[in-house]
């Protein structure tokens, strides 16, 4: 294979200030890890030298401390897109270091081929084998694939490879690669079951595309989720009772129960939860992430099949998988993030979606990403994807937080991501507010039974004064936020008093 062997640092040479980057990987996995490190120390001297040096990235979804954390504590990022869930580049666009556009995923690689965003200068991919065939080279992908295969192709400088050789070749075959159709009047996307194969298992390019390989041995950045709690095992049997009811009702098919779960700590143990209730039945993933307790549940044979963008396990969990990854084949798919979260496929598939919510309204708005409404979290990531298309979309979250400071249902909202049009169900540790079908009375009513015990005296007072108000959805505007601005004021959201901000 004629493809020069380089370094991390050869590579970062060629990276200038300004340059549009587009990183490989899905949260972190598969993501490349160590050009992009080089590519901090690159920055750090051109800062001490006192030149000005910024890149800008474009990722599949989030990426590990050695991409956002590392070029971030650096200052080295002007604009990032479109999902993240490091700390270190958390505080830089929350003090508007970077400019950071939360997108949502499906639309990334549209957005990039279309030239809303980017464009894109240089591609880094992460991969377990790189093969010549007929004069093509074939890259082959490791643990997440995220918007690689359009980044490979669109990247007007090139491409650097890391080959990284923590990951098994075992992965090869594990992988579904196909990009969508240009608008408009695109051809149908032809997956009628999770783990159906429609692409390729490899990303194709010509040799000269490729300007080097750098190879590595680096273990995945995915973090341990932390364990289940009791909040979390009851929002997870509240969720299992809640699908039971609903196949009892016939509204979802028992025989074709396909889920998809979010991002987080919380949403890994709701599924675990699911998983060991004996009332649902065996059950299909269609998902962006696969985490911890979804992989057991495969190797236990309670779902049956699975299609991700990624796998964000633990280093340990992933080689596990490696080491008896023939169990998995032909029920486990790895898929790139327009696949893993196109609108298209979530509404044919009929997929109940369980992702988890920051706040919650009393009329069912869903804030999914910014803390009291100013500071970003993570972003909206793959979570309206799912909740606009799901046949049934649903949000978890645990009633309080900061120990019951702050409480998840509050009167407005600080930002909505997730309108009451989409949102069909939430589930606390106390229950589950069934919204469908009913008016913003009955939605408010359902949701306040859910909340913590401590605040639904004070969300029921806030009901019956917006009442007096009158209109269609009741509210007192400039109370809206008292809960909110209570907690700003005296760190307890429990000590909000109506009387200070509605006068009569
Ligand atoms: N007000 C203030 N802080 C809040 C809050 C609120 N209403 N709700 C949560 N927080 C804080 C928590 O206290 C915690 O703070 P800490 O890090 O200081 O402990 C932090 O936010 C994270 O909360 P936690 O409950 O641990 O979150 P999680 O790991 O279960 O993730 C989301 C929850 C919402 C942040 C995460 O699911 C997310 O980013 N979702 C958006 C993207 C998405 O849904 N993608 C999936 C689509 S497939």
């Amino acid at each position: 294979m004629n493809i020069p062997e380089i370094t991390a640092a050869e590579a970062a040479a060629m990276i200038n200030h300004g340059d549009w980057i587009g990183v490989g990987g899905f949260g972190p996995a598969g993501a490349p890890k160590s050009i992009t490190p080089a590519i901090a120390a690159k920055a750090r001297a051109e800062h001490e030298a006192g030149r000005p040096f910024k890149v800008n990235i474009v990722t599949g979804a989030s990426i590990g401390a050695s991409c956002d954390g590392e070029l971030a504590a650096v200052d080295a990022i002007d604009r990032r897109l479109p999902f993240s869930v490091n700390p270190e580049i958390r505080k830089a666009y929350n003090s508007g270091r970077v400019r950071y556009t939360d997108l949502n995923l499906s639309d990334n690689a549209t957005f990039l081929r279309q030239g809303i965003t980017g464009p894109v200068d240089w591609g880094i991919i992460e991969a377990c084998d790189i093969q010549e065939v007929h004069g093509r080279i074939r890259i082959y992908l490791t643990a997440g694939i995220g918007i690689a295969p359009t980044i490979t192709h669109m990247a007007r400088r090139g491409v650097f490879i890391e080959l990284n050789t923590w990951h098994s070749t075992k992965l090869i075959g594990m992988h579904d690669i196909y990009e969508i159709e240009a608008p408009w009047y695109r051809s149908p996307i032809r997956i009628t079951q999770p783990v159906e194969i429609i692409g390729m298992p490899y990303i194709e390019v010509s040799p000269e595309h490729i300007l080097g390989i750098v190879t590595t041995h680096q273990p995945d950045e995915a973090r341990s989720m932390t364990p289940a709690t009791a909040v979390t095992n009851n929002i997870g049997q509240h969720t299992a009772d809640f699908l039971v009811q609903n196949m009892r009702d016939g509204f979802i098919n028992s025989k074709k129960l396909i889920l998809q779960s979010g991002v987080g700590s919380g949403a890994n143990a709701v599924l675990g939860a699911l998983g060991n209730c004996a009332e649902v039945p065996d059950f299909n993933i269609y998902t962006e992430v696969l985490q911890e307790e979804p992989l057991r549940l495969i190797r236990e044979g309670r779902v049956v099949s699975a299609s991700t963008g990624a796998l964000t396990i633990s280093p340990e969990h992933l080689q596990e998988l490696y080491k008896d990854i023939n169990a998995f084949r032909g029920r486990l798919l790895i898929r790139p993030s327009e696949i893993s979260n196109c609108p298209e496929i979530i509404a044919r598939l009929g997929i109940c979606s369980l992702n988890t919510a920051i706040e919650v309204d009393i009329y069912g708005h869903v804030n999914s990403t910014k803390i009291s409404g100013t500071k970003m979290m993570n972003g909206v990531g793959g979570s309206a994807d799912f909740t606009c298309n799901a046949m049934l979309a649903t949000f978890t979250c645990g009633s309080t937080t900061k120990e019951g400071k702050i409480s998840s249902i509050v009167p407005f909202c600080s930002h909505v991501d997730h309108t009451e049009h989409y949102v069909d169900a939430i589930v606390t540790e106390y229950g589950v507010a069934d919204l469908r079908g009913k008016s913003a009375l009955e939605k408010a009513e359902a949701l306040i039974a859910i909340a913590h015990p401590d605040y639904r005296p004070l969300l029921k007072d806030y009901l019956k004064l917006a009442e007096r108000y009158g209109g269609h959805t009741h509210h007192v505007l400039n109370a809206a936020f008292a809960m909110h601005d209570t907690y700003r004021r005296k760190g307890d959201m429990r000590l909000t008093d109506w009387a200070e901000y509605i006068k009569e």
